[in-house]
């Protein structure tokens, strides 16, 4: 969370930070800021709320500076306002400071700074590191870059800085640990940032900085890049391969609508060049050179947070269903701390859209450190997940925008459908025939996507029924159940609706007390995954006088009989349902978001990449 956006170089650095920081803004969007320096003095704006606001506020006053560097925040330490905001400056009024992370131990620094006479003008953590790094500059007499070295090994947390002296306006100091920083190279100018999508659009090139390291950016040295003790280490230079169309709204409202749109094409992309109907092979790189670690593991642990641990509850499903493996599923939030058993018999499947939720990636360390073999099922190409595992899989379904997670969700488990019908077929669990008719069923999902997609309408309807309730309730068994978590997740996170999701039977432990004529509940009631006992569940759930919203298969006549409102969706196999069935869920959120008004793409208090615990 928090976006970081620096350049130094020929051009202006404003209009570039701004771009920058509106592709970021994803990561975070209460307060945005920008310091320059033109001269030798620090320039400095700082907004609250959208990056708009920031760049209206900076409108005629834009210093002709060539260095400078933005941000845009996601509050952690101090409420979203103009002080909290970053660029902070630090007390000698020196040195500017933004930050993407949290320094735990900001308090104690702060306490002992107090006694220096340091003051403070925000609540921040980041302010504190500023001056921590100011003190040890005037007391050593010494340069930014060796101040912020000896800053760095008194601090415990997750950071990506960047600073900026104004007595050196040919200079950017970047410090990174656990937080993503990626810097481009172009000719004669270089771009910081927090991900690639603001560097894209100026230079493909680009070096990602690991963890403890420290990257100098002079105007006459170049790129620069050291450890903590100042050791000059050599880097690699990574092509991007991103097209900067990917990036934009494409002609849709929302990014989120786009990317449910996108859906046929992200599944097939997934599964390109990886599945052959014809000749009934799935063949997945990092899975063919891994193959023999997770045959012969005792059991495999999905872990990952929010969409991503649901797309890893479908792939327990998956994986024992299909391949026989023992599998099971941990919030990495929980199993990083929890002292969990994991060792060299395990095998750790680590999802993630992003590659940078820090708890994630925290727990693929603790597992890696356990001897566990880790592999990623990840999104952004290049990204720190990525980068830490043994072996893994992109899913391809290019920049995801919108902070609900839509057709990374559908990727992530087209990709743990292809890994378990292979490791299922290589183990002898599914045969020929049955191997067959998955792959060809699974060729169509793209087409079954796109059907769906046609009954927008009918959702739109369906939407501006339930709009203004309160709570909803998601229902469904098998492979539908963690679709009925991922359907309630959605209207959560864009409408701000109170909604739960339970398998069907479990209702009867508690949620059916809250069920009256006011409380839609949602049923995935498709063909296979308990069919008729869903149909029981929802008599039970009509009994109550909820009102009925149901996804079917086409011809279904049995629920029709009972529902207020049935979608009807494509059959197909069991293990395959949960592609198809989520779109309409995912439509119904979208829409019922944007009735109520509300900002789809940019949700209150969420950010796209969780990159603080
Ligand atoms: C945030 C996002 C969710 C996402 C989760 C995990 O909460 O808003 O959409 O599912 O993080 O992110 P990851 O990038 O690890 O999949």
């Amino acid at each position: 969370m928090c976006g970081i956006m620096a350049y130094l170089g020929n051009q202006k650095a404003a209009p570039i930070i701004l771009e920058g920081l509106k592709r970021l803004e994803y990561r975070g969007y209460d307060s945005a800021g920008m310091v320059m320096i033109p001269d030798d003095s620090l320039v400095l704006f700082k907004k609250k709320g959208k990056v708009s606001q920031l760049e209206a506020a900076m409108k005629d006053h834009q210093p002709k500076a060539t260095i400078g560097m933005g941000h845009t925040r996601w509050a952690t330490h101090g409420v979203p306002d103009d002080i909290n905001a970053h660029p902070h400056i630090t007390h000698s009024g020196r040195l500017a400071i933004i930050h993407n992370g949290i320094v735990e131990n900001y308090s104690e620094l702060k306490t002992a700074l107090l006694k220096e006479g340091y003051t403070f003008k925000s609540e921040t953590d980041t302010e504190v590191f500023g001056n921590l790094v100011d003190y040890y500059m005037h007391r050593d007499e010494t340069s930014l870059e060796i101040a912020m070295s000896k800053a760095l090994k008194k601090i415990h947390g997750a950071y990506a800085f960047v600073m900026m002296d104004r007595q050196d306006p040919d200079r950017l100091i970047v410090a990174k640990r656990q937080s993503p920083i990626v810097i481009g190279i172009g000719d004669e100018e270089f771009f910081v940032a927090s991900d690639a999508t603001p560097i894209i659009q100026h230079t493909n090139k680009v070096i990602y900085l690991e963890d403890n390291e420290i990257a100098v950016i002079d105007r006459s040295q170049g790129l620069i890049i050291k450890n903590y003790d100042n050791r000059v280490l050599s880097k690699e230079v990574h092509q991007l391969d991103l097209k900067l169309e990917e990036l934009e709204k494409g002609g849709y409202e929302h990014f989120m609508l786009k990317e449910i749109y996108n859906q046929p094409q992200s599944i097939s992309d997934c599964m390109r060049g990886r599945v052959n109907s014809d000749e009934s092979w799935i063949v997945l790189g990092g899975l063919k050179s891994s193959l023999d670690k997770i045959l012969d593991c005792r059991r495999i642990v999905m872990i990952g947070c929010g969409t991503s641990w649901h797309s890893a509850l479908i792939g327990e499903y998956l994986f024992e269903d299909l391949a026989r493996i023992s599998t099971e599923v941990e919030y990495a939030s929980e199993f990083r701390y929890r002292n969990p058993v994991i060792d060299s018999n395990d095998v750790a499947i680590v999802i993630s859209q992003s590659g940078e939720t820090i708890d994630t990636l925290a727990a693929a360390e603790l597992a890696k450190s356990r001897g566990a073999f880790v592999y990623g099922v990840v999104n952004v190409v290049g990204s720190s997940i990525a980068r830490m595992t043994d072996s893994g899989s992109y899913i391809h379904a290019g920049p995801e925008i919108g902070v609900a997670s839509t057709k990374a969700f559908t990727g992530q488990v087209t990709l743990l459908t292809l890994m378990a019908l292979m490791l299922g077929r290589k183990k002898g669990n599914i045969s020929q025939k049955t191997y067959k008719k998955l792959i060809s069923e699974l060729e169509k999902i793209p087409s079954y996507v796109s059907e769906v997609l046609e009954l927008t309408e009918q959702i739109k309807y369906i939407a501006s029924e339930i709009k203004d309730c309160p709570n909803a309730l998601y229902l469904g068994r098998g492979y539908n159940f963690p679709v009925a978590l991922e359907g309630a997740l959605k209207l959560k996170e864009i409408s701000y609706i109170h909604a739960e999701g339970y398998p069907a039977a479990e209702m009867k432990h508690g949620p059916i007390a809250l069920i009256d004529e006011n409380m839609p509940v949602i049923v995935i009631a498709t063909n296979g995954s308990d069919y008729d006992k869903v149909v029981n569940n929802i008599q039970e759930v009509k009994s109550r006088k909820a009102k009925i919203i149901a996804i079917v298969n086409r011809g279904d006549h049995v629920v029709k009989g009972l529902a207020d409102h049935v979608i009807e969706v494509p059959e197909t196999l069991d293990p395959l349902t949960p592609l198809v069935s989520v779109i309409p869920l995912q439509l119904l959120s979208y829409y019922v978001a944007v009735m109520r008004n509300c900002n789809v793409d940019q949700p209150r208090n969420l950010a796209k990449s969780v990159t603080v615990e």
